[in-house]
């Protein structure tokens, strides 16, 4: 069994905590959202301070990072008993482990095909996180924290509090579990109780237990010591029935151990004065010629006409999985208007295939003024915070969202709906367009989008206010380093407050 490398043996003056992540995607090695980015940025951070850090997510087709370092026992019934280890430095204090195990693995895509989810997904993310409980327990220096994410890894806590006795070197070590999205609540038929080496015991309403089908993200919620969610807004959302989605009195049950945190954002990859996918890369006092050598780029890769009169229009980008959470029903209900607001849009994203036909359709009628790219495309993505004049997220919910942080970094305006992360993260600009940092709305209709879009082309043309504007965003501190600040006091809160009974 792998262990420690020597260069990570903790200095004897000083023992630096531990924290294990378990998570299904971690950049640069597998991305379909934003959980991507946290657990690549997170990690990191909390490596600067100290913290000795590993990342443990499954080894996935076209991985190749690491080395091998060993087999892992990995006792759930009807799966390969084993998995390859594969490890890899990637920063300062923070490891990545991947758990080779090709049946579950090996596979195009990381979830499912088309819109189906793999009928094994329940036992592919049982088999994550056991092994990694199991390799977190054989280390010389079992982890202080673990801490999983999403309902991926909701059994992580179950299966370290419900099998006492399986990981005896994980008795002082506390959990914590991140719901990135309650829209995602791993859910299965109840029979897979037996199989995922579960007593039926903890089928219960405190338990793994949802309206008759088991719930990956209840275990998590319900076994873990602290829970927490991408941002404070977004935590109090989450225990009303509007945003709930069935969880609000799951979650109103552990409030007090439910705690909100802003995501951060990666300052290195997400830094408009260095980034290696614009033509001119800028600062906040090259902002204005930067912008627009980005966005002649954008237009000439959409296809919209370069010339002055388009250059000078406003430019409204959008980067988005086409899904109804991003607020694609009130956005495409506006149809042709969109074309009609004195703005040009570019749109970038995979998802519905209602919306991806919108968006084709809608190009195809207005060339000049509407670019639509189904796809994903992370160097155009760049591209579009940097050449947009003004970023669109107008979503019917949003726990964190990291593309108004990119944007406002990008000196590039956001419009958002006042919900979760998006409350959090953007101040309107009030009546007299003098404060704050970008246009707000909140009511969830297109009235009232609409009403935020023309706010801001109003604003656009007094050219002071708005580099005001791009410059009171661009000034934000963002950067982990804020956010790992407050992670590490909820690791101590967490270890302090560590549970040792089976909660069922
Ligand atoms: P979510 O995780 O709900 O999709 P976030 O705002 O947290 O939303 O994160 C989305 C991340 O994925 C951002 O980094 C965004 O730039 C990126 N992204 C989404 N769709 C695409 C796409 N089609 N091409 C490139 N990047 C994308
Ligand atoms: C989820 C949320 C998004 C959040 C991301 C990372 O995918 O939809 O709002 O930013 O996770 O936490």
């Amino acid at each position: 069994m792998p262990k420690r490398r020597p260069s990570r043996v903790p200095k004897p003056d000083a023992v630096p905590r531990s924290v294990t992540f378990v998570g299904s995607e971690v950049l640069p090695f597998a991305k379909t959202g934003g959980l991507a980015d946290v657990l690549s940025g997170l990690p990191r951070a909390l490596g600067r301070l100290g913290y000795d850090v590993t990342v443990v997510m499954p080894r996935y087709k076209g991985i190749d990072a690491g080395v091998w370092t060993g087999r892992l026992r990995v006792p759930l019934p009807g799966s390969p008993p084993e998995a390859d280890i594969w490890e890899q430095e990637i920063a300062a204090n923070v490891r990545m482990t991947f758990i080779d195990c090709p049946t579950f693995y090996d596979r195009d895509t990381l979830y499912g095909e088309g819109n189906d989810d793999y009928a094994d997904n329940p036992r592919r993310f049982a088999f994550l996180a056991l092994a990694a409980l199991e390799y977190a327990a054989q280390q010389s220096h079992p982890p202080d924290v673990i801490h999983a994410h999403d309902w991926q890894c909701g059994l992580v806590p179950v299966y370290l509090r419900a099998r006492p006795g399986s990981f005896e070197t994980l008795a002082n070590t506390a959990t914590v579990f991140t719901i990135h999205n309650l829209a995602y609540q791993g859910l299965c038929a109840s029979d897979w109780m037996p199989r995922l080496g579960l007593d039926w015991s903890l089928f219960g309403l405190n338990g793994l237990e949802y309206w008759g089908r088991v719930s990956f993200l209840k275990g998590g919620i319900n076994f873990c010591d602290l829970v927490t969610t991408v941002s404070p807004t977004y935590a109090r959302e989450i225990q009303t029935p509007e945003y709930g989605f069935g969880f609000e009195g799951i979650l109103a049950r552990r409030s007090g151990d439910l705690v909100g945190i802003v995501n951060g954002i990666d300052a290195e990859c997400w830094n408009p004065s260095r980034d290696r996918h614009l033509p001119r890369p800028y600062t906040a006092s090259t902002v204005t010629a930067g912008k627009r050598e980005a966005k002649r780029v954008v237009l000439e890769r959409y296809g919209l006409a370069g010339d002055e009169q388009t250059l000078s229009r406003p430019l409204i980008g959008m980067i988005s999985r086409m899904v109804d959470q991003k607020g694609l029903d009130i956005l495409t209900a506006l149809g042709d208007e969109l074309a009609r607001l004195g703005a040009s849009l570019v749109v970038l994203g995979t998802g519905d295939g209602r919306y991806e036909n919108f968006w084709r359709d809608i190009a195809t009628r207005h060339p000049a003024k509407v670019g639509a790219r189904i796809g994903f495309d992370e160097s155009l993505a760049h591209l579009i915070e940097a050449g947009a004049d003004m970023f669109l997220m107008p979503s019917r919910f949003e726990p964190c969202g990291l593309n108004q942080m990119y944007s406002l970094r990008y000196g590039t305006v956001p419009i958002v709906r006042a919900t979760g992360g998006l409350d959090d993260t953007v101040r309107d600009v009030g009546p007299q367009n003098s404060e704050g940092n970008g246009f707000k709305f909140t009511p969830y209709s297109s009235a009232a989008l609409r009403g935020a879009v023309e706010r801001a082309l109003t604003a656009y043309p007094d050219r002071r206010t708005w580099k005001l504007l791009q410059a009171r965003g661009m000034r934000e501190d963002f950067s982990w380093d804020r956010s790992a600040d407050e992670y590490v006091k909820l690791y101590e809160r967490a270890i302090a407050s560590r549970r040792v009974a089976v909660m069922t």
